[in-house]
């Protein structure tokens, strides 16, 4: 792809959240999706893995940032480092497990060593091959610019002009701490690493965790209607009602309920007890009864680092093309709760929303779904709809930070989301998203 190709691409004209009009051709253009890999992709704060994923020396997870390979290492003296997993020698993937220990990194092509902070330091017969002589030095894995943790998550960023992480985050720490906070000791992953693949660009399921409180009374009806108990109470059987939306400047969101009985139908009733009885007084008193009251939630941080509450459900969208992803998922369960109760937990979870969950097939039909119909000249122009809620009040509120709406019903989110993403393709510095991001406090989303 020419420079000259990616500049025709007029992303403005294809993403209008001050009318909520949004082009398909955003979904399956092979342009726009080699523009978001370096305006999006290598500049944002990424999500890694969880810090207990490597917790000792040599311990590494190779994962992608957009479509670049990484080694997530724990350097010798605790610190994290984020290395290009590819040889400098020809460019073969230095490693290939998914995760382990080690103490070097040998290419298994000519066997170039690196050592764990991603220097060169090794050439088999050196003497011979480089008889004059041969700096290393400038022959390291190219490392990530910044690598940090917030309360147990690796996040990382090739860009050194990239804000910090807590001011990326910026307002939607407060909700990520939903999860991250309620718990004393904090959440452990459990039960590995789950991968699958999805026949649908990145957006299209992204947004729905930053936003889609609707669509699971229509989607998962099937699903809702085989997971309740048999000696359940039908007349709580209903959906949720009362919730709130947020969006955040930096194109985060997230929609909660707090009612509802979502919890006794995807984890159980055992785990839902402990969760919203046993060790609720203690949520109280660490995160407030706003966020303990919480029974569930779907997050976003932009561009696509997943989180839901209740479930303690964390996964990343990893872009595979225009037309195609890969989800990863971590089931986290409270450190502190009983060891039967944590693998009830996992078990359940895994069962609603794991690669073949009951919940997750519902979800995967209808994005494909969409992705499918963007195959046809027609159907990727006729613009799609982003305006349920456009004129609806997004705050102050007593109890939730930032803007937040009244329902948990919106698309507020998503206009931030693909706001968000329109001025990270626009914009050739973080100043320039940022002054783009104020230009528009205060007007009507
Ligand atoms: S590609 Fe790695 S040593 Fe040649
Ligand atoms: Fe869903």
């Amino acid at each position: 792809m020419r420079d000259a190709d990616r500049r025709s691409v007029d992303i403005r004209a294809l993403c209008d959240m001050d009318e909520g009009v949004l082009s398909p051709q955003i979904f399956s253009d092979e342009a726009i999706y080699q523009l978001e890999l370096e305006r999006i992709f290598a500049r944002s704060w990424m999500l890694l893995c969880p810090e207990l994923q490597i917790p000792k020396p040599g311990d590494f997870f190779t994962t992608y940032v957009g479509a670049d390979r990484v080694i997530v290492v724990r350097q010798r003296d605790g610190s994290i480092k984020g290395l290009l997993n590819q040889c400098r020698h020809r460019g073969n993937e230095l490693v290939r497990p998914d995760s382990g220990n080690a103490r070097m990194f040998t290419c298994s092509y000519h066997g170039w060593s690196y050592d764990l902070a991603g220097n060169l330091r090794n050439v088999p017969h050196e003497d011979i091959v480089f008889p004059h002589g041969f700096d290393k030095a400038p022959w390291g894995c190219g490392a990530m610019a910044q690598v940090q943790t917030y309360k147990g998550l690796v996040f990382g960023t090739w860009d050194p002009t990239a804000p910090p992480l807590e001011e990326y985050l910026g307002d939607a720490a407060w909700y990520l701490d939903i999860v991250l906070d309620r718990f004393e000791g904090g959440l452990e992953p459990m039960g590995g690493v789950n991968k699958w693949v999805i026949k649908a660009n990145w957006k299209i399921v992204a947004e729905q965790f930053v936003n889609d409180m609707l669509h699971p009374e229509q989607t998962h009806v099937s699903a809702f209607m085989a997971s309740i108990p048999p000696d359940a109470d039908m007349s709580q059987m209903q959906m949720p009602t009362t919730g709130r939306q947020f969006t955040s400047p930096n194109g985060h969101g997230l929609g909660l309920w707090t009612d509802g009985p979502i919890l006794d139908i995807t984890v159980g009733h055992r785990a839902r007890t402990w969760f919203m009885e046993d060790s609720y007084p203690a949520a109280v008193a660490r995160v407030g009864k706003a966020r303990a009251d919480v029974v569930a939630s779907h997050m976003n941080l932009f561009p696509t680092c997943v989180m839901f509450a209740g479930f303690n459900h964390l996964r990343v969208i990893h872009p595979t093309g225009p037309h195609e992803s890969e989800i990863w998922t971590w089931q986290l369960v409270p450190t502190n709760a009983p060891a039967d109760l944590k693998k009830e937990w996992a078990t359940n979870v895994q069962r609603a929303f794991g690669a073949g969950g009951l919940f997750e097939a519902d979800d995967s039909a209808v994005w494909a779904g969409v992705q499918r119909t963007l195959r046809g000249v027609i159907g990727r122009r006729l613009p799609f709809n982003v305006q349920m809620g456009d004129r609806e009040n997004k705050g102050p509120d007593p109890d939730y930070p930032g803007r937040v709406t009244q329902r948990a019903y919106s698309e507020v989110a998503a206009r931030g989301f693909y706001q968000r993403w329109a001025d990270m393709l626009t914009c050739e510095t973080w100043s320039e998203i940022d002054e783009a991001a104020k230009s528009r406090e205060g007007v009507r989303q």
